[in-house]
């Protein structure tokens, strides 16, 4: 494989035979129709000459190389973002269903929105917390705990839902904080430390301060917001790694959305793993299109 060439990956069923055509060797070429040998299969992809729709499925060959990479790797570091918690239920926020498909980020997910209206702010957590206090740790992050019990592995998260953490995961870097964190919206120095408040409903909304009696906030990063100066350091120290995988998210939303290209720039080797692509989907080594929740154990079972 060209070194900087991607590789394209589909994992799971069905999906297997959406149609894609290929420019190599400077000619059209239908996909074959592959035996369904394994999980997944890569199509070589030079830059840009892939068109329209979901590459064809990768041999059991690279998901083995894929298994070999990450289990012989000395740091691997994974970040993750909201489609890692879909198949347990908890609703992503750009694609179909998403929260910020019925829902305005600029209403509800800003200090400016919180001052404005800050029951209303209150509401729509609250209810998120009822959503997701009813969801359960996926397939996809039974693997990634277990392999954050790994030496050299650093598990990073764009997630509010602390799902990894229930999944037993060690070490979780949460990005954008948690929503069972509270903190002073005053800024009371007191009430700036979060604290956990996992009571559902909560007894009284807006909850307050218990420091300084003024409004309590979800201790989450909002648009317009810097990250805990500790995680963000944290997450670019995981960047120096040999191994990079992407889970779950578009993207889109920086600093989280530059850490893959501060590992490549590193020397990582790195993955994405998505059903969609993405805006890293052009500079990442290998795109696998598949599911988290069918990809992560079905690369763990090759790494045995
Ligand atoms: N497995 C893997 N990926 C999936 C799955 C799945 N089962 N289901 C959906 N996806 C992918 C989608 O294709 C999409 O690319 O997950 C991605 C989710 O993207 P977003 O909804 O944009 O979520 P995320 O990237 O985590 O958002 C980043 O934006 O709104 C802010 O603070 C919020 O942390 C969030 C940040």
């Amino acid at each position: 494989m060209a070194p900087g060439a991607n590789l394209v990956g589909i994992a799971g069923g069905d999906r297997l035979l959406d149609g894609v055509h290929l420019r190599r060797h400077g000619r059209d070429e239908q996909p074959r129709e592959l035996p369904d040998e394994g999980l997944v299969a890569v199509l070589l992809q030079k830059r840009g000459c892939v068109e329209g729709g979901h590459a064809r499925i990768m041999t059991d060959a690279c998901l083995r190389e894929l298994a070999a990479r990450i289990s012989t790797a000395g740091r691997v570091t994974v970040m993750t973002g909201a489609g890692i918690s879909a198949a347990s239920g908890v609703p992503t926020f750009r694609g179909p269903g998403g929260l910020w498909r019925s829902f305005q980020p600029s209403e509800l997910a800003t200090p400016q929105a919180f001052a404005r209206d800050t029951l209303l702010v209150w509401e729509w957590y609250s209810w998120r917390r009822e959503m997701v206090v009813a969801c359960r740790p996926n397939a996809a992050h039974d693997v990634l705990a277990r392999w954050s019990r790994r030496d050299g592995v650093r598990l990073i998260t764009q997630n509010v839902d602390d799902l990894h953490t229930r999944a037993g995961a060690r070490h979780v870097v949460r990005l954008h904080g948690s929503l069972w964190e509270l903190r002073c919206f005053t800024g009371c120095p007191a009430g700036s430390r979060p604290w956990r408040d996992e009571r559902v409903p909560l007894p009284r909304l807006p909850p307050l301060c218990p420091h300084c009696g003024g409004h309590a906030r979800p201790a989450v990063v909002w648009f317009g917001e810097a990250l805990a100066h500790g995680d963000l350091e944290q997450a670019l120290a995981a960047t120096r790694c040999d191994v990079f995988l992407s889970v779950g998210t578009s993207a889109v939303v920086h600093p989280a959305a530059g850490l893959m290209h501060e590992a490549r720039a590193h020397g990582a080797w790195t993955v994405e793993i998505n059903p969609e692509a993405t805006e890293a989907s052009p500079d990442v080594h290998l795109t696998v299109r598949g599911l988290a929740e069918e990809v992560l154990p079905a690369i763990e079972l090759a790494m045995r």
